[in-house]
Formats: structure tokens, sequence, C-alpha cells
């Protein structure tokens, strides 16, 4: 038995920040980030929807860019003096992940960080709140989804919070919000939500119900995110439904090892200058990963489908598999993202050489290899790698080899 689980209700659209006036309670908190949401009047318009609703309103503001675990320790402390019966969050990835977390100790206060992080072990929720989320960025889709990331800065680990019990009540899909998000994060979210639907369609978890998303979303993105990058304003919209049709897809049929290597990579430098964004990571090791899982005939199989419906052409699985990764590294091109960690310079952009010297890498290779093995995401993987395979794998993205193995 396999289990599909979405939001209740999505509004998309222009202008369908609204639907916030439909919320029936008393006290709602709103989560938000960095301050964007407040800069261009998205947190104002909320707040006024919910007062306009016949509720309390209370901010939880400042949730930084992958949050860490103290920041979801706050946030609940405070619902737990509030009492909030709606949970509102509004941002890109990092204020809604964090405002899951702080929602599951917020109902139940006594839970620690380890137990949260037990995969689908998630005590019933909604007892105390619901929750909303309102995404202003094109990518991680977690406004249908049933994980969070938290980061462990102490050990420079993320951890994916999994469980259909944090999937959002309401989400609210308005193009609006988008509209505002610089270049680089549009090209950032954009190549994680071309990675979401990518590994979904080959997850071992795929299933008729979440093929139809994944692929559509990827045929999209392809037709949408560059132009989007570039300038075209008009793409803001198909994109932002196209990360949430891939997150729909993930959510139920799981990722693979890109994600597994992208959480244990995104922070495990941080002492050296940088975090590799979460979309840069997917982008530079997502053609390094198809050309290791289509080994698997299966994998293979799926990925030429998915280069047949993008309309790559070649005549056979090996040059369709091929074509595939060409066009991914060319659209990295297109977005101005680095191949490999080497050369992943400043905000992600590519330069000689990068804020990861090459020792560094070398010396924690192993211990990353071993915990992206770990890693929430690798068991849905369609090629199970060996922690040697791994690193060579890790290497691979580091230096932009072939992989051959
Ligand atoms: N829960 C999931 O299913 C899931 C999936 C993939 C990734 N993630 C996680 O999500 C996080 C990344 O989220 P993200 O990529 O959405 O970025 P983010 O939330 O970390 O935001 C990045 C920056 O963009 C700014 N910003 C956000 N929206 C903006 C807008 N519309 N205009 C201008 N600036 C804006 C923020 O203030 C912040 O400074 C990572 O921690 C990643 O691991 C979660
Ligand atoms: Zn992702």
């Amino acid at each position: 038995m396999a289990r599909f689980t979405i939001p209740r209700d999505l509004y998309h659209g222009k202008g369908a920040l609204e639907a916030l006036k439909t919320l029936k309670g008393k006290r709602a908190v709103i989560c938000v980030g960095g301050g964007s949401m407040k800069k261009f009047g998205f947190l104002d318009r909320a707040e006024a929807y919910l007062k306009e609703a016949g509720m309390e309103v209370r901010l939880i503001e400042g949730i930084e860019p992958d949050p860490s675990v103290e920041t979801v320790m706050r946030g609940a402390k405070e619902m737990l003096e509030f009492k909030p019966d709606w949970i509102v969050a509004m941002g890109g990835g990092s204020p809604i992940d964090a405002a899951k977390a702080m929602w599951i100790k917020y109902e139940y206060p006594d839970i620690t960080f380890e137990e949260m992080c037990k995969i689908f072990g998630i005590p019933e929720l909604r007892k105390k709140a619901k929750f909303c989320a309102i995404p202003s960025t094109s990518g991680t889709a977690t406004e249908v989804t049933a994980f969070s990331i938290i980061t462990d800065y102490q050990k420079g680990i993320k951890y994916p919070i999994a469980d259909f019990e944090i999937t959002p009540d309401v989400a609210i899909v308005d193009p609006d919000l988008a509209e505002t998000m610089p270049q680089k994060l549009v090209a950032h979210t954009g190549m994680d939500a071309i990675t979401h639907a990518v590994e979904a369609y080959v997850s071992t978890a795929n299933n008729d119900y979440t093929d139809p998303m994944a692929i559509f979303a990827i045929k999209m993105i392809q037709k949408d995110l560059v132009p989007s990058y570039n300038g075209d304003m008009s793409k803001r919209g198909p994109m932002h439904n196209a990360q949430c049709l891939a997150g729909m897809a993930f959510s139920n049929a799981l990722l693979g090892i890109v994600h597994s290597m992208a959480h244990k990579t995104g922070a495990a430098f941080a002492d050296f200058g940088a975090h590799i964004i979460h979309g840069a990571a997917n982008a530079m090791y997502l053609p390094k990963v198809i050309a290791f899982n289509a080994k698997d005939p299966t994998a293979k199989k799926r990925y030429g489908e998915i280069a047949d419906y993008m309309g790559l052409g070649g005549s056979n699985d090996d040059e369709k598999v091929s074509l595939l990764i060409k066009y991914l590294r060319g659209m990295c091109d297109d977005l101005k993202i680095p191949h490999c960690i080497k050369n992943y310079g400043a905000d992600s952009y590519p330069c000689e050489q990068g804020f990861v010297p090459e020792d560094v890498f070398l010396n924690r290779l192993h211990d990353i290899a071993v915990n992206a093995i770990g890693d929430a995401c690798t068991g849905s993987n369609p090629r199970q790698p060996s922690v040697e395979e791994m690193e060579k794998l890790l290497k691979c993205c580091y230096y932009d080899t072939e992989v051959d193995f």
C-alpha cells in the first residue's frame, strides 16, 4: 500500500494571498525570514487579511536561511506563549521549514530534535493548530511537502524531518510573491525544483500518481526557467506552479542521492566562508548522479523517458541519458552555476578556485560520504551506492570528472 498526501486546499494564481481571509480561528502566528516579505509589503497584507478574518496576529520574524535547531526552539517557545490555532509561514523554504518544526515542538513541547528526525515518526499534529504555507521562492515546494530541513550547526549537517503529519493544511501559491526574487535566487530554486522532479521520476517509490506531476513539471521548467532568470516576468507564474507540482511528486515519491549529497555538503564547509546553496548543489550533482544511476536498467529507461518528453532526441537510452546530462549542464551554464565544488565561488558563481580547498574536501570526504549514505533520501535512490562509490561520486562532483563506475 502507498499513500498520496497533499494539502487539503491549494489556492493559486495572482492575488491568491487574499485566501488568508478564509481561515477560521482566534490567533495566528506569521513566521517569516530576514525581511524580504516585509520589504515588499506581503507581510503587512497577510497580517491585514488575517485580522479581517477576526484573528489576533503575532509575528515570528528573522528566521535565517538554512534554519538552525536553536531557531526552531525559540519559535516554538513563542508559540507556546501565544497559543495560535493557525501557523502561517511565508517566504522561502527556510522560514516555512522552520515553522513546520516549530509546529511539532509547539504540539509536543517535550519532543527532542532527535525524536523529530525519526523518519515518519511524528506523533499526530493538529491538536493545537493548523498550518498554512505561502512560498516566495520557486523551488523547495515545502508548501505541499511532508519535509522540513533543519541544520545542526554543531555537526554541520542538515537533517530532513519527514512525515505526512507536517504536510501543510493550506498552501497559497501566489506568483506575486515570486516576482521579487533576485536573479540568482531564481536560478538556485529553479534547479532545486527540476532536481525534485527528476529524482521523483526515477525514485524507487515513483507511481502512477506522482509520475504525471514530475514529468509535467520537468517540461515546464525546461521551458520557463532560463527565460524567467533572464527577466521574462511572465514566466514567474508558471515556474511557481511547476515547482509546486514537482513538490507534490517528490513528497509522495521521495527523492534520491542528489539530495542526500546536497544535504551533507551544504553546511559541511561553512567554516570556509559559505554554504553550498541547496539549489546550486543539486544543479552540480544532478548530472553526475544521473550518470551513476543510469547503470541501473530501470533508471536508465526512465531517464530516457524524461529525455523523450523534453524532446532531446537520441536513438537509444544510452544516447538519451547523455543528451539529458548535456542539457542539464547547459542549464547550469545559462544560469551561471558552476559544474563542480572546486569552481564554486561566492553566491555560486563559477570561479577558478572556489571556497572549498582541495585538502579540506579530501579530509572530510569519508565522513561526508558516510553521512550522505545515511541520509533519508538515499533509500529511494534507484542504485544504492557503497561508501567507496559515494566517495568516488563526490570526488567527481568536486573535480567535474566523468562518472564511469
Ligand atoms: N521542505 C522541503 O521539502 C525542502 C525541499 C528542498 C529544500 N529545502 C530547504 O529549503 C531551504 C532553501 O529554501 P529557498 O531556496 O526557498 O531559500 P531561503 O528560504 O533560504 O531564502 C533564501 C534568501 O532569499 C530571500 N527571499 C526569499 N523569497 C524572496 C523573494 N520573493 N524576493 C526576494 N528575496 C527573497 C530570503 O530572505 C533569503 O535571504 C534550504 O534549507 C533547503 O535545504 C526544503
Ligand atoms: Zn531540494
